[in-house]
């Protein structure tokens, strides 16, 4: 499910990511570990496709057969067209204000006639290439930015340390957001988070913020949250890094209820020993490569 290749990254001149390779199985549980500043979170946030690795001939990451480096590659290639809009655009907003400066304090009458010609080749040039960009650039753009977010939030469910729920909303309501992001309808979407949250042990709970919650009930609404879609891996960052042992507990044997009803796949970094323990594989990352 998950290939990835020769994974590198740098932090400015920091190797992070010496040459990772990974592979994992669609239903598998795999623990990562290490000690802080190992390169655990900068290798999930890739995997996750949050973050991009450095651009290298026998680097790749593919998931689910996703070529996910071609499609982070487009992005950079809108990147490019980004910049020459905003030359072009600039250059013709420049070129307007030298004219009218000229056109207020500086006026000759020969200048004039020329000018005017000039005037009307030159505008020309920036106005089309504007036409042009914004079709090549803001139309691809949409579209393309829109595969690699549509990928994520449609194949891969994250859940943080600190849960990231969104304070202002409502259990349910978070956990309702990736799908309305997916232009699920509401009343099919309502009805999936109920049976989540039930299953989780929450529909108490359902119409409680955030700030309503304990610790332990967060977490599980963010791991509703990154189930609602049905994605096809879930990446934690030190799930229960934030929870007490009792919580912890609870957490980590519900990751494996879902891995053994539904066949959900996990990828956890994680200090919790016992955590890392229990998973069918648990990958050691010792100085930015993982150590066999
Ligand atoms: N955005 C960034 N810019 C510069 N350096 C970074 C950035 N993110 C991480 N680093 C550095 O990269 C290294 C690896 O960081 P990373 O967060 O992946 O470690 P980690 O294994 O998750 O550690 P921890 O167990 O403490 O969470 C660290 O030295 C960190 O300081
Ligand atoms: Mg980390």
């Amino acid at each position: 499910m998950i290939h990835a290749k020769n994974i590198h990254k740098f932090y400015d001149k920091l190797e992070v990511l010496k040459g990772v390779d990974l592979h994992i199985k669609k239903g598998e549980i795999v623990s990562i570990v290490g000690a802080s500043g190992a390169g655990k979170t900068t290798l999930l946030q890739i995997l996750g496709t949050l973050d991009t690795p450095e651009r290298n001939s026998a680097s790749s990451l593919s998931i689910n057969g996703k070529n996910i480096l071609r499609l982070q590659d487009i992005e950079n290639d809108n990147s490019k067209e980004e910049k020459t809009f905003k030359i072009v655009t600039w250059s013709g907003v420049i070129y307007i204000i030298i004219l009218v400066v000229y056109l207020l304090f500086f006026r000759t009458k020969i200048l004039d006639e020329t000018l005017r010609l000039v005037t009307l080749g030159v505008l020309f040039l920036p106005i089309v290439s504007m036409f042009v960009y914004y079709n090549r650039y803001f139309k691809k753009k949409s579209k393309q930015d829109k595969i690699l977010s549509e990928f994520r939030n449609l194949n891969l469910g994250f859940i943080f340390q600190f849960h990231q729920l969104l304070p202002e909303f409502t259990a349910l309501e978070n956990v309702c957001i990736p799908a309305f992001m997916a232009n699920k309808p509401k009343a099919q979407t309502e009805k999936e988070a109920k049976k989540i949250l039930e299953y989780l042990g929450l529909s108490h709970r359902i119409h409680h913020k955030p700030s309503e919650l304990s610790g332990g009930e967060q977490q599980r609404v963010a791991v509703a949250r990154a189930l609602i879609n049905k994605p096809d891996v879930i990446f934690a960052d030190e799930p229960s890094g934030n929870l007490d042992t009792h919580s912890a507990e609870n957490l980590h044997q519900l990751f494996f209820k879902l891995r053994d009803e539904f066949g959900q796949t996990f990828v956890i970094v994680t200090h919790n020993e016992e955590l890392a323990n229990m998973a069918d594989r648990k990958l050691v990352m010792v100085d930015g490569q993982i150590s066999n």
